[in-house]
């Protein structure tokens, strides 16, 4: 079954790690976010808003349509000063035209429809002002399809259970769609890139474990039982050659496009 981003025992599910090295690297190489007006679309529990905070934003507006994930974010930023929490959704968010420098959304597309996604990127173009970035993040069915490995260990979840790849195939972004996408609704210098983002450091197997259990940051998990992942977490065990301070990456997407 889907994920609920509004039930009560998915909260913290975005919460509890935060942006690596790899993630500000990629960011600096795309623009400079210092003073800038920053909205964080589709923010769950606000570990990018963080991020964009760190990197010295003028403001950062995170956007949910959930209150869950709102009242987590207020958690994960309360002693940040820059920060504001505003429902909304992606396709309309209530926020004033031509009031940002860069709209970022990560991990928001496949939650929307295909036919949907044109609105998202549209709403995208009437928040920022002229010359603002948006920079889009995604996991495409390429980057999903990807073997699992010591260094890709989300690729397991569908060496075990691949009837899973036909539930992300369904719901993940085509590359070319996306550019196409950007340019209907008036973005130029459209790019692509893609990148691997280590996503944390586990100290043992056991964190990893409960990340898995607690299904954490991966709504793929969502649709399988509590049984079903116990099997998956054994798998993962086996497979892995250490079992102490591991590595897990995830490869991603991003686009860019210039209003
Ligand atoms: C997979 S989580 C990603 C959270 C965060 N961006 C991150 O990368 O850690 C997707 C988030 O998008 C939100 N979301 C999904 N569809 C949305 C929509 N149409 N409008 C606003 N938020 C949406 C969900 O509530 C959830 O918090």
């Amino acid at each position: 079954m889907a994920i609920d981003f509004n039930a009560k025992e998915n909260r913290h599910t975005y919460l509890g790690r935060d942006a690596q090295q790899e993630w500000y690297d990629i960011i600096h190489s795309l623009t400079e976010p210092k003073g800038k007006d920053i909205a964080d679309i589709g923010c769950g529990g606000g570990i990018y808003s963080r991020a964009w905070a760190n990197l010295g934003a003028k403001s950062v507006t995170c956007v949910d349509f959930s209150d869950q994930m709102l009242a987590d974010a207020a958690e994960n930023t309360q002693e940040l000063k820059n920060i504001t929490l505003k429902k909304g959704n992606a396709l309309h968010t209530g926020l004033p035209a031509n009031s940002q420098d860069i709209i970022f959304e990560r991990a928001l597309i496949h939650h929307i429809s295909e036919e949907d996604r044109v609105i998202c990127f549209g709403e995208a173009n009437r928040l920022l002002r002229s010359g603002g970035m948006y920079i889009l993040q995604d996991r495409t069915v390429q980057d999903i399809n990807l073997p699992g490995s010591p260094e890709h260990i989300r690729g397991y979840i569908f060496e075990v259970y691949p009837h899973l790849r036909d539930f992300e195939n369904q719901r993940r972004p085509d590359t070319d769609n996306v550019i196409n996408g950007f340019k209907e609704v008036g973005f130029r210098h459209v790019n692509t890139l893609s990148f691997l983002e280590k996503r944390t450091t586990y100290n043992n197997f056991s964190q990893l474990a409960n990340d898995f259990r607690l299904r954490k940051g991966r709504s793929i998990l969502h649709e399988l039982s509590d049984k079903e992942i116990a099997y998956l977490i054994d798998y993962i065990e086996n497979s892995l050659p250490s079992l102490t301070n591991i590595v897990e990456n995830d490869y991603w997407t991003i686009w860019t496009g210039i209003k």
